[in-house]
């Protein structure tokens, strides 16, 4: 359990406070529950009980999104507040909120990722329960994580009885899913479908292809731009994944993405950009696997269109100052400095707290 043996080193950076806590107990926990959104009764959300799911409260049959947010996160807090409102508007669906904001509390990230073992076992049985009896057609669903919520989604393929048909991991979390086991972290393995939005791949977000389509929304210049001067960057570059997502299910510019072919552990510096664009989000299809780039405007609507990417380098700032020669190991480098980094600055409120 490398997962665990880091989360110890982790927990000797920052001492936990006293209130954090790693989940005892099975499923159904009442710390992740379930929020059935429709257009209808997108301000009174039904909560879905998994042991006795009314079949009624799924029909007529629809697409069903399962929105799982983040460390800190609730259901009513990113993603979902980005991506909800915006399905329900223009599509017909069903959006499940999940949410487990107890188990993920600040400043408890040690624990918040053992929960995510839970979480996601949890998520499985929902979906057992829903897909199994023929309630909805496993087809037809789709799952939206964010940060940590993108690896309980790839978690939650080790507890379903089927092969889930469709993952979209927006900016998924780095710190601590580096080296773990691909049991652990979200990859192409765990749905017919896996696309993914790196927004903060320097710092919060994963650095390395991990899907059937990966997309690096203005990689060249480290954070997102409108970000430079917020007062967290990186954490602005990390919230930009959602915002792009929400935005994509009705851009009318679209999010292309243009493909870079020759992206890989050993020849990250350089891509040779070719003609062979596809969109990003919402309409990201299966049809269009690899690794993908682009840029977006600093503003909404943030789609650009064809603009693309005007990368023809990728030697950016980020790897010309690490002067590493592997993506693996780059992708090590940034997780502990990003680690010191939250580290420090946890000691520093805390001493603010005790002053
Ligand atoms: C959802 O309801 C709003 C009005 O409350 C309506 O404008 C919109 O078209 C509906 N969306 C769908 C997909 O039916
Ligand atoms: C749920 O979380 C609370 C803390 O918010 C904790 O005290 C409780 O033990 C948890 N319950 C279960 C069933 O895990
Ligand atoms: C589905 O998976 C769960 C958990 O992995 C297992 O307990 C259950 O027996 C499986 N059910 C079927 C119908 O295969
Ligand atoms: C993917 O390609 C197949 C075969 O060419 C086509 O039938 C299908 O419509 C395409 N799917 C999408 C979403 O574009």
């Amino acid at each position: 359990m490398k997962i665990l043996l880091l989360a110890l080193v982790f927990c000797s950076y920052v001492q936990a406070s006293w209130s954090c806590f790693v989940v005892e107990g099975g499923c159904p926990n009442k710390n992740v529950t379930f929020w059935l959104y429709t257009n209808a009764t997108r301000d009174n959300p039904t909560q879905i009980r998994p042991m006795r799911i009314d079949p009624a409260l799924f029909q007529p049959p629809r697409p069903v999104y399962i929105i799982i947010h983040g460390y800190t996160g609730h259901r009513d807090f990113s993603p979902n507040t980005e991506i909800r409102p915006e399905l329900l508007d223009k599509k017909a669906v069903y959006v499940i909120s999940v949410d487990f904001g107890p188990l993920v509390r600040h400043p408890c990230f040690k624990e918040a990722i053992l929960n995510a073992l839970l979480i996601s076992e949890c998520l499985g049985q929902l979906i057992n329960n829903l897909v199994n009896p023929g309630i909805i057609n496993k087809d037809d669903l789709h799952l939206i994580g964010f940060s940590l919520g993108a690896q309980v989604a790839g978690q939650t393929a080790n507890y379903v009885n089927h092969t889930l048909h469709h993952i979209t991991g927006l900016d998924p979390a780095k710190p601590l899913f580096v080296v773990t086991h691909d049991r652990h972290r979200l990859n192409h393995e765990d749905a017919d479908f896996v696309d993914i939005i790196h927004t903060n791949p320097a710092e919060r977000g994963i650095l390395k292809p991990m899907g059937h389509a990966d997309f690096y929304v203005n990689f060249r210049d480290g954070e997102q731009p409108g970000c430079e001067n917020h007062k967290s960057p990186g954490s602005c570059s990390h919230n930009r994944a959602p915002e792009y997502y929400a935005e994509s299910i009705a851009s009318e510019n679209g999010f292309w993405g243009i493909k870079c072919h020759n992206w890989h552990p050993h020849a990250f510096g350089r891509c040779t950009l070719q003609q062979t664009q596809a969109l990003m989000g919402y309409p990201a299809s299966p049809n269009n696997s690899g690794t993908y780039f682009l840029e977006t405007y600093a503003n909404p609507p943030f789609a650009a269109g064809h603009k693309g990417a005007t990368i023809t380098d990728l030697t950016t700032k980020l790897f010309d100052k690490t002067g590493v020669q592997h993506i693996d190991e780059l992708e090590q480098k940034l997780e502990r400095r990003y680690l010191q980094i939250e580290a420090d600055a946890l000691k520093k409120s805390k001493k603010l707290a005790e002053a």
